[in-house]
């Protein structure tokens, strides 16, 4: 069964405790948010204080996205934020296996994320204590663009690995995830759907989660 793990880099935010609401009682089983430097990504989103208000919002699953430098240094702060998976860039660090059981200390689970152009090897030696794998389907740094489709071959790839690995994560894909094209990428593999504009700039958002789930 196929996660939906909608973006609310896309919702209304001066509703925002109701936009979540609406999906998570849509069927949604995680919230992704969205975490952006200005440094990793060329654009600033949120941070701590948002995902805090989430945490308030709702019981749901939080799938916190960080798009930031280093993340070593903001692990803790977002943990105790209320994050449930931190999900940071393989780019962004050279710590991996220390971010990944900084979490993994803290009580959550681990993901790491790749860039488009970053290869799939990349991930292999952290495969066996990762929760989560995110693999971007765009540039990151901003909601509605278009899904590029060779990103569709790493997933394949991903899911390959896993299982010669025999490891046990999920794989995400994030950016550019339409009704349109979903199918693909659950051909292709994935796990969870992350959607932005396509669930909060829908007339139902609703129908667009369970069309995910079809
Ligand atoms: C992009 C973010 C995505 C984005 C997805 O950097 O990581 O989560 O918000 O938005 P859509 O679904 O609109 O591409
Ligand atoms: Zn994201």
């Amino acid at each position: 069964m196929i996660k939906v793990s909608p973006s609310m880099l896309a919702c209304d935010f001066t509703k925002y405790g109701a936009e979540i609401e609406k999906i998570t009682k849509a069927g949604a089983e995680y919230v992704h948010l969205d975490v952006m430097d200005g440094v990793f990504v060329p654009n600033i989103s949120f941070g701590i204080p948002v995902v805090q208000a989430a945490r308030k919002a709702t019981d749901a699953i939080l799938d916190v996205h960080l798009m930031i430098t280093e993340p070593e240094r903001y692990i803790k702060q977002f943990s105790d934020a209320g994050a449930d998976i931190i999900v940071f860039h393989y780019e962004a660090t050279n710590n991996h296996q220390e971010i990944i059981d900084e979490i993994h200390s803290l009580g959550k689970k681990a993901g790491m994320s790749i860039k488009p152009a970053t290869p799939a090897f990349v991930l292999e030696p952290f495969m066996s204590s990762l929760d989560l794998v995110l693999v971007m389907s765009v540039e990151p740094g901003f909601g509605g663009q278009k899904l590029i489709p060779e990103t569709l071959e790493k997933v394949s790839k991903v899911k390959e690995m896993r299982q010669l690995l025999g490891a046990d994560f999920e794989i995400e894909i994030d950016g550019g995830i339409t009704v349109d094209n979903a199918h693909l990428a659950i051909e292709a593999g994935v796990d969870v759907i992350v959607a932005g504009s396509a669930v909060f700039k829908a007339e139902n958002p609703a129908a667009v989660i369970a069309s995910f789930k079809e």
